[in-house]
C-alpha cells in the first residue's frame, strides 16, 4: 500500500431523486451554456430537461449534439474548437464518459489554451477555463469524478489518458432518472465498468485507504443493484445506486488507479472499436483469476463485505468472490470472447504488442504481466 495519498473531488456533488432541479443554482451568475451531448442522449430524449432549466435560469443555450462516441485525438480537437466559437462561459456535459471527457478538455482549452495533441504531450500546461456541470447518463465510467479525459491515439492503435486535476467537475449531478431509459445492453457493459474500476482499485499497487473506502462501497452497491437496474425501467432507486456506484468507482480511480484489465482492453478499443465498457467487461474474468493468488487476501475481504457465506479461508473465499463474478458476467449477457468483434487469433501477437506498451496501467497490477501472459490472457478470450 502506498506511503503517501491524497483524495480529490469535484466541487459540489448533487445525487438523488429530483436533484436535476439543482442546475438553476449550479449555473447561476453565468451567461451562455453550452450543453455537450451526443445524438444517442438526445434521440432519449435527455437533453431536453438540462436546456429547458438552463434557459428557465435566463441562460442562452447551445447545444453541441455531434460528439463521436470515444473520439480520437482529432474528433476531440473539433469540439474544442466548435465550443470556441459559442462564446459559452459555463459547460454543461450530459452523457457517457465520451460527452463528459470531451467536455473537460474544452473547459482546459478555451477561450484559448492548448490543443489536444499538446495536452496528450504535456496535460499538466492545462488551466480551467469554463465551469463544468457533468450530469453522467451512464453508470458508468465515473468520468463526472474523475480529473482524466481519455481520446484514442490512431497512429498507436491505443488510447490514452490525459490527467490534470484542473479538469475535475466543479459540479456533478447524479440523477437515476437520466438512466431510466439507459439500453439493458449499455447498462450492463457500463455497470460493469464501473465494477472492473472498483475491483482494479481495490488491487492495484496504488490502493490506499482513500481508494479502498470508496472501492469496496462501489462492490457492494454494484453486486446489489447492477442486475434490477439492468432489468427494470422502474427500478429508479437501484439505478440511483448506481450511479452512486460509478461515482464512488471514478473516486477509487482518482485516489488508486485501475490495472491490467484496463491496460489489455484498451488496444481492444484503440484499434477494433471495441465500446470501452465491453472490452473491460470481457477481459475482467481471465486478469481476475490471473490475479488471484497474488491478491487473495483482497478478494477475502470482497466476499466478506458481500455477505458472503463462512468458508474455509481466504483462498476459498478468493475462489468463491471469483464464481460470484462470473455468475453476474453470465447473468448479464457479457460476452465471454471477443469472436462476435471481428478479432480472431491472427490478431494476438498486435494485441499483445498493443497491451505491453499499457506500462502505466499494467505496473499498477500486484501481479507482474509479462507479454507471455498477456498472451495467454488474450488467447482466453479468442476462440
Ligand atoms: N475520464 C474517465 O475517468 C473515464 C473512465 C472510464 C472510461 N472513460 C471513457 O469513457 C468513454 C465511454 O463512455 P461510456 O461507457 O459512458 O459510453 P459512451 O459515452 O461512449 O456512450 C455509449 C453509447 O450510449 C449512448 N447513451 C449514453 N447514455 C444513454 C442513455 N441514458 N440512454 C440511451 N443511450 C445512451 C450514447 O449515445 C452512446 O451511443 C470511453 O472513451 C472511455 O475511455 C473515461
Ligand atoms: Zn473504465
Amino acid at each position: 500500500m502506498l506511503r503517501q495519498y491524497q483524495l480529490k473531488m469535484p466541487g459540489t456533488v448533487y445525487s438523488g431523486e429530483g436533484s436535476m432541479e439543482k442546475i438553476t443554482e449550479v449555473c447561476r451568475g453565468h451567461r451562455k451554456a453550452a450543453v455537450f451531448t451526443d445524438q444517442g442522449v438526445c434521440r432519449a430524449g435527455l437533453a431536453d430537461l438540462p436546456v429547458t432549466l438552463l434557459k428557465k435560469a435566463g441562460l442562452e443555450v447551445e447545444l453541441l449534439d455531434d460528439l463521436p462516441a470515444e473520439p480520437d485525438c482529432g474528433q476531440a480537437q473539433k469540439t474544442v474548437e466548435r465550443f470556441r466559437e459559442t462564446g459559452a462561459d459555463f459547460i454543461a456535459a450530459v452523457g457517457g464518459g465520451s460527452v463528459m471527457d470531451a467536455a473537460k478538455l474544452a473547459s482546459v482549452s478555451a477561450p484559448k489554451g492548448c490543443t489536444v495533441r499538446e495536452l496528450l504531450a504535456d496535460p499538466m500546461q492545462a488551466k480551467k477555463q469554463t465551469k463544468t456541470l457533468m450530469i453522467p447518463t451512464t453508470a458508468g465510467t465515473g468520468s463526472e469524478a474523475t480529473p482524466n479525459s481519455i481520446v484514442a491515439v490512431p497512429e498507436q492503435e491505443t488510447k490514452a489518458g490525459i490527467v490534470n486535476p484542473e479538469m475535475l467537475p466543479d459540479a456533478v449531478i447524479l440523477d437515476g432518472i437520466m438512466i431510466k431509459e439507459l439500453p439493458q445492453k449499455i447498462a450492463a457493459s457500463t455497470g460493469i465498468d464501473a465494477l472492473a474500476h472498483a475491483l482494479e482499485c481495490y488491487t492495484s499497487r496504488k490502493a490506499n485507504p482513500f481508494s479502498n473506502l470508496f472501492a469496496m462501497e462501489a462492490l457492494k452497491l454494484i453486486f446489489e443493484n447492477l442486475l434490477p437496474a439492468c432489468r427494470d425501467p422502474e427500478a429508479i432507486e437501484a439505478k440511483n445506486k448506481m450511479l452512486l456506484a460509478a461515482f464512488y468507482g471514478g473516486v477509487s480511480i482518482t485516489a488508486s488507479g485501475t490495472t491490467a484489465v484496463h491496460g489489455l482492453a484498451y488496444p481492444l478499443g484503440g484499434r477494433y472499436h471495441i465500446a470501452h465498457g465491453i472490452a473491460n467487461a470481457v477481459m475482467l474474468l481471465p486478469v481476475m483469476r490471473f490475479n488471484r493468488e497474488t491478491c487473495q487476501k483482497e478478494f477475502a475481504r470482497i466476499y466478506d463485505a458481500l455477505g458472503g457465506k463462512p468458508a474455509a479461508d481466504a483462498e476459498e473465499k478468493s475462489w468463491r468472490l471469483l464464481e460470484r463474478l462470473e455468475t453476474l458476467l453470465r447473468a448479464l449477457e457479457i460476452p465471454a470472447d471477443l469472436k462476435d468483434f471481428g478479432v480472431g487469433r491472427e490478431d494476438l501477437e498486435d494485441l499483445v504488442w498493443a497491451g505491453m506498451e499499457e506500462q502505466r496501467l499494467l505496473g499498477n497490477n500486484k501481479r507482474r504481466v509479462t507479454a507471455e501472459d498477456a498472451r495467454n490472457l488474450y488467447l482466453e478470450v479468442l476462440t
